[in-house]
């Protein structure tokens, strides 16, 4: 009996580690943001389990670059689509959903990912920024995932799963546009969820990674980027991050955060403690906004080094 119940929960074990692969390997699963950093790993990871991809961003000679490494993969020429879209661009999304839909007959599965992050004070921060990092990281999701949802509806089925951030429970300086974004995001993705109750197969998942490795800080909206060091040893490597995000897109996890230590803490302590998260945070902010004016990476101080 004893052995049956070994066997039995090594299995569940095995099972569990490997329901990403099972629940995504063969379904169609749209990218944007695949041009770099998260996008382009879960494009890789993606690829290794045998899903169908579409992966979308404005450089499409950087995506045609991702597409030749997931062609290592096993994957053919016909399971990967590029298609160049500019979240910015909405007139553009319909045309682009049905260009998917025309190549795979279906999607699956729709990875809000593309976006922009900000490193500025509001008081420093032309408006336009605040208007341009709403265009693209709001409303472009919004837009795209209303075209596919349509799709999902008719199919009574499908996974939206949007990169979020820890930026979207909690606030932090330098990145009040930004932090607006993905809060805007965030309950915008929780009233829809409450809005599909009569599809129980379409799952809203909210992914909010704390800092990951990528080029999210070459491309933010205003900082001097001359003065970074552009070291990213202190964030977390993006092929974890990715991973964590295909457990959950798997499990159907309505929310993950997919952090290190001390965002992580912190998010708790937004969560529960929150007299002890603004002490904490108010320290940590202090701090940040130093590091951001001596042209240090703004979270670089305060973060374990790994080596
Ligand atoms: N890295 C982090 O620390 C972190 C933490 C939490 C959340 N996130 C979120 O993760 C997502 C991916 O960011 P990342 O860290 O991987 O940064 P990244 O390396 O800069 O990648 C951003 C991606 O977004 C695409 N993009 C930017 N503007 C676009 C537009 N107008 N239309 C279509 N695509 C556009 C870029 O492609 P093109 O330039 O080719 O268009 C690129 O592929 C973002 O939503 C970000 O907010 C990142």
């Amino acid at each position: 009996i004893k052995w049956v119940i070994f066997i039995h929960l090594l299995y569940l074990m095995i099972s569990d580690m490997c329901l990403e692969k099972h629940e995504l390997r063969g379904k169609v699963v749209w990218v944007t943001g695949a041009s770099s950093g998260i996008g382009e790993e879960l494009a890789y990871q993606l690829s290794k389990i045998g899903a169908l991809l579409a992966i979308s961003a404005r450089r499409e000679d950087e995506l045609e670059r991702v597409k030749k490494k997931c062609l290592r993969n096993n994957l053919g020429e016909k399971d990967i689509l590029v298609l160049r879209l500019d979240l910015t661009d909405r007139s553009s999304h319909e045309a682009a959903t049905n260009s998917v839909l025309k190549h795979f007959g279906k999607i699956d599965v729709l990875v809000n990912n593309g976006g922009r992050s900000q490193r500025s004070l509001f008081v420093d921060t032309n408006l336009d920024v605040y208007s341009a990092i709403m265009e693209l990281n709001y409303l472009g999701t919004i837009s795209l995932t209303k075209h596919v949802l349509n799709h999902m509806i008719q199919r009574k089925k499908g996974k939206i799963v949007t990169v979020s951030s820890v930026m979207g429970i909690m606030g932090a300086p330098l990145a009040s546009g930004y932090c607006a974004s993905k809060h805007a995001l965030q309950g915008f993705f929780n009233s829809l969820r409450t809005e599909l109750t009569d599809y129980p197969e379409i799952s809203i998942i909210n992914i909010c990674p704390g800092p990951v490795q990528s080029k999210i800080i070459q491309n933010v909206f205003t900082e001097n980027l001359a003065k970074n060091s552009g070291d990213q040893s202190h964030k977390m490597p993006t092929d974890r991050c990715v991973r964590l995000t295909l457990v959950s897109t798997a499990n159907d996890l309505k929310e993950a955060w997919i952090s290190d230590h001390p965002y992580l803490a912190v998010c708790y302590l937004w969560q529960y403690a929150p007299t002890w998260a603004w002490w904490l945070m108010n320290r940590m902010g202090k701090r940040r906004i130093q590091n951001f004016k001596s042209g240090v990476d703004a979270d670089a101080s305060y973060s374990r080094k790994k080596k």
